[in-house]
């Protein structure tokens, strides 16, 4: 009789044929900064995470996170809003000034930044407004070109595109490549979906768009194909990586890209899907770092090779030895 129970009888079995458990290595950091000196905030929607000065991350860096993706903001009385969102190529800005304070200070880190533009538009969209109001594909792309350029003269190693406007891996590696920025690394958010899941993210980063709504630009959860297709332009525009977003809704995709490139694809595991497992935790519905932990082996074994995700510093909770 075919009796499977043999494969999982004691711990020790189940630990033998068990895949290898997600590296902390593999895992990046989502990180809002903000101005200042000393801030450390809990975000209200993020149990457990904050928005802080670089000056007190530096401080308490949690030991284990190895890579960060960062994220700047423009708060009230410290610049202007605007049309362009000018103010995210700001080489004086809280990104563009973390990247050298971290580059120093943890030398091996391995810094990446979000480019986008709905942190710093008036209007909350990833990119400026035509006359009609829709987005302007191609004055987005020329913005998101001057914001990666200025990551990268600021020392990052990565720059990550969010905006979701087409053509805009294209812009941004010629850009990095006029501007001599060769060795930096390209990580396309290329299946980034239209999604409820980023509520607690536009709270942190106070980057609800005002009126309206991203279907216009990020991927339909309803086209399969157009979402595989966002993903494989971008490897053809020159992405260095790939990355599904969010991860937990869309294991399918995660698995569809990564039988369709060669290139790694990462999974976002986003700030809805953090704080829906803290909110059920809190219930007592669930353990929640026994929850966490089913969640990100489900991602990896859909295939992704990296996970940006805000369990990073909660990895040895999450993973215990
Ligand atoms: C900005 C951006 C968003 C996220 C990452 N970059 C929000 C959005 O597109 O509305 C979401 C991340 C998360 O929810 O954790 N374009
Ligand atoms: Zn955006």
């Amino acid at each position: 009789m075919q009796r499977l129970r043999r494969l999982r009888r004691t711990a020790a079995i189940r630990d033998l044929f068990a895949m290898p458990r997600p590296d902390a290595c593999q895992f990046i950091w989502p990180v809002f900064l903000v101005e200042g000196k000393n801030r450390k905030e809990e975000i209200a929607s993020m149990p457990g995470q904050y928005r802080w000065s670089v000056d007190r991350l530096v401080e308490e860096f949690p030991s284990g996170v190895r890579s960060v993706l960062l994220f700047g903001q423009v708060e009230e009385g410290c610049g202007e809003k605007d049309e362009l969102g000018s103010l995210a190529a700001d080489p004086h800005g809280v990104v563009a000034r973390a990247i050298p304070v971290l580059k120093e200070r943890f030398p091996d880190l391995v810094v990446l930044t979000d480019v986008c533009l709905c942190a710093y538009t008036s209007h909350g969209h990833c990119g400026p407004r035509d006359a009609d109001g829709d987005v302007d594909n191609d004055a987005a792309c020329e913005m998101l070109a001057r914001v990666a350029v200025c990551h990268a003269r600021a020392g990052a190693d990565g720059v990550a595109p969010s905006a979701m406007m087409d053509g805009q891996i294209a812009a941004i590696r010629a850009a990095l490549d006029d501007e001599g920025f060769m060795k930096t690394l390209l990580v396309a958010y290329s299946t980034k979906f239209a999604s409820t899941m980023y509520g607690p993210f536009r709270d942190a980063e106070n980057s609800a768009p005002g009126q309206g709504d991203r279907q216009g630009y990020q991927a339909s959860y309803r086209d399969f194909g157009t979402a595989v297709r966002e993903s494989l332009l971008d490897e053809a525009e020159g992405a260095d990586a790939l990355m599904v977003k969010p991860a937990l809704w869309y294991l399918d995709l995660i698995k569809e890209v990564r039988a369709r490139t060669l290139l790694p694809v990462m999974a976002y595991n986003v700030s809805g899907e953090y704080s829906m497992i803290h909110a059920a935790a809190a219930a007592g519905q669930c353990d929640l770092y026994a929850a966490a932990r089913e969640s990100l082996y489900a991602i990896f074994r859909a295939g992704a090779t990296q996970v940006i995700s805000y369990w990073a510093p909660y990895y040895d909770k999450v993973f215990p030895a």
